[in-house]
């Protein structure tokens, strides 16, 4: 799919770490020019730097996507110093372990606020830019937690399911503009979130539940990332696509 992006100006989301930033690679490398947000903020800056090293345009900014000023900050970055804005990716998110009874009203707040409150505001203000554009991709990533329940996250399967029928509601709305909304549903992904949470172990005994016998790598969710933001999906919207190295077909 080479330069499958030439032309477009992406913004992605917790583009830092993990798959975000495998997000950022894969999209310069396809010709976009990138705005990546996080509040990693030197992390963020220096992902800039090695792609721009690279020939690429990228711009990094510090964006929390709970705060609607960073948002406008961001979407009018993108539009100030590319042009346009054709692509969101709403890929921050945060994972806080624990049940019903055993998470805080502290967590719960937390995780909802950057996982689903943050989703919905980046597509609240971003559409604006992307209706201007012309027509866009808006890719808002959930998680087979939004798909299947688990006694590891009440909050975060709250939000992930959440996010999926967002994005189905956002599709429908925006179908007639032009500007397709999907969802992509990672299985165990290795990342730092993950490193933070789950021991080698347990890592590694999710990989032997996985049918393909192992977690994913963030580059293999950046390439479906890709596919539903380029034109190629250009009558797919309101989808969610799983990639899970088959954990949720059995
Ligand atoms: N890793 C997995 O196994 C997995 C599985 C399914 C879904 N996901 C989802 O994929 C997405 C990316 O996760 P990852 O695995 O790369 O995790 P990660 O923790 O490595 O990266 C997440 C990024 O989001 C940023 N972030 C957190 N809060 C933010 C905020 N308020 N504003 C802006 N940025 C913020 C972090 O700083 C970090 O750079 C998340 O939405 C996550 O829920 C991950």
């Amino acid at each position: 799919m080479t330069g499958c992006l030439q032309g477009k100006v992406a913004l992605i989301t917790g583009a830092a770490r993990g798959q975000g930033a495998a997000e950022a690679r894969l999209f310069v490398a396809e010709g976009a020019k990138v705005v990546l947000g996080d509040v990693l903020e030197d992390q963020v800056m220096a992902l800039a730097e090695e792609l721009r090293g690279r020939g690429g345009e990228a711009l990094a900014i510090r964006l929390d996507v709970t705060n609607e000023a960073d948002w406008t900050a961001a979407v009018e970055s993108a539009e100030k110093h590319f042009g346009a804005l054709h692509i969101l990716v709403n890929n921050a998110g945060i994972l806080r372990l624990g049940g019903i009874e055993d998470t805080s009203l502290e967590d719960w707040d937390k995780v909802l606020s950057v996982n689903l409150t943050g989703t919905w505001l980046g597509m609240k203000i971003s559409v604006p830019a992307i209706r201007r554009a012309g027509s866009g991709s808006i890719v808002n990533i959930s998680s087979i937690y939004g798909l299947i329940g688990s006694g590891a996250s009440a909050a975060y399967h709250a939000t992930k399911g959440a996010v999926r029928l967002l994005t189905k509601t956002a599709a429908v709305q925006y179908a007639r503009e032009e500007i397709r909304v999907n969802s992509v549903h990672p299985g165990i992904i290795d990342t730092p979130m993950v490193e933070e949470v789950f021991s080698d172990e347990v890592k590694a005994g999710i990989g032997m539940m996985t049918p393909m016998g192992r977690v994913g790598q963030p580059e293999e969710i950046a390439q479906g990332v890709l596919f539903l933001a380029s034109d190629a999906a250009s009558f797919i919207t309101g989808t969610e696509l799983v990639i899970d190295g088959g954990y949720t077909a059995q």
